[in-house]
């Protein structure tokens, strides 16, 4: 690889930019990029694979465009999702739930799948764990507008059971490629399945929550689920030490008191 590219490549930001946008390509199947040679380098057709894999190794791909135009880049994910079909839960579901919020958000909530509320919306975390999710939410000094949120599967599984494996690998793409195009600087995954799905992990969440962990480079804490917390409202405390740690990352501080 010709050594201005990788002075081009040298800036951190730039690589990790880069690197989510060769996992992206990777999650979609595609392995062998093109790259066209620069102008006054040698003849030929102008053109020479290059993978993936090497691409990320030496941090080189002056081919694509690393200002990702997040918008454009959910609007095409929603799109391939299409009217989907690709595995069994597409039969009890009224709509596909996608994901909401804010496309630049610096925070990221990944939940399990929709529920009914959900379901019958096509928007996450719009019934009772979601009205807790939107206080947790507020807690840490933001508006549920200012975060994004989606699921691991996006249609409903029946009677809200957890979602199978082979339901979560064949969704669990489109939301990698969410989390790629937002790029999040931190991202809460809430319950066991949505910590298990992004971190390929088998561990209970008690060992799971309380500490940072990595997706693909990005910040991951891992916390109760609100539904879990409805139930048990004794754990909200821990979950708060674990939001408590994001805010941190993220310098945010929780609102003022309302002392009127
Ligand atoms: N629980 C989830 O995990 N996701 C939702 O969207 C709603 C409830």
């Amino acid at each position: 690889m010709a050594d201005d590219f990788k002075t081009n490549f040298a800036d951190p930001q730039l690589q990790k930019e880069l690197a989510a946008r060769l996992q992206y390509y990777r999650d979609m199947g595609i392995y062998d990029l093109y790259r066209r040679k620069s102008a006054g380098g040698a003849g030929g057709d102008g053109l020479s694979a290059v993978s993936t894999e090497e691409c990320r190794d030496s941090a080189v791909l002056p081919v694509l465009n690393t200002t990702i135009d997040v918008e454009a880049e959910l609007r095409a994910i929603r799109e391939d999702i299409g009217d989907c079909t690709r595995c069994g839960l597409h039969k009890g579901r009224k709509n596909i739930v996608f994901g909401v919020g804010n496309p630049h958000a610096e925070l990221m909530f990944v939940g399990e799948g929709p529920g009914a509320d959900e379901d019958a919306k096509g928007e996450p975390f719009v019934g009772r764990a979601g009205q807790l999710l939107n206080k947790m939410i507020e807690a840490m000094g933001v508006q549920r507008a200012d975060v994004y949120i989606a699921n691991v599967v996006k249609c409903r599984p029946p009677d809200n059971r957890t979602p199978e494996r082979d339901e979560m690998e064949t969704c669990s793409p489109f939301l990698y490629r969410q989390i790629a195009a937002i790029q999040p600087k931190v991202i809460v995954a809430l319950g066991a399945t949505a910590t298990k799905a992004l971190l390929n992990v088998n561990e209970p969440m008690s060992a799971l929550r309380g500490r940072w962990h990595a997706f693909r480079g990005t910040k991951l804490i891992a916390t109760y689920h609100p539904a879990y917390l409805l139930r048990d409202p004794r754990q909200k405390g821990e979950a708060w030490k674990d939001l408590q740690m994001a805010m941190k990352e993220l310098a945010l501080e929780p609102p003022p008191k309302n002392i009127a």
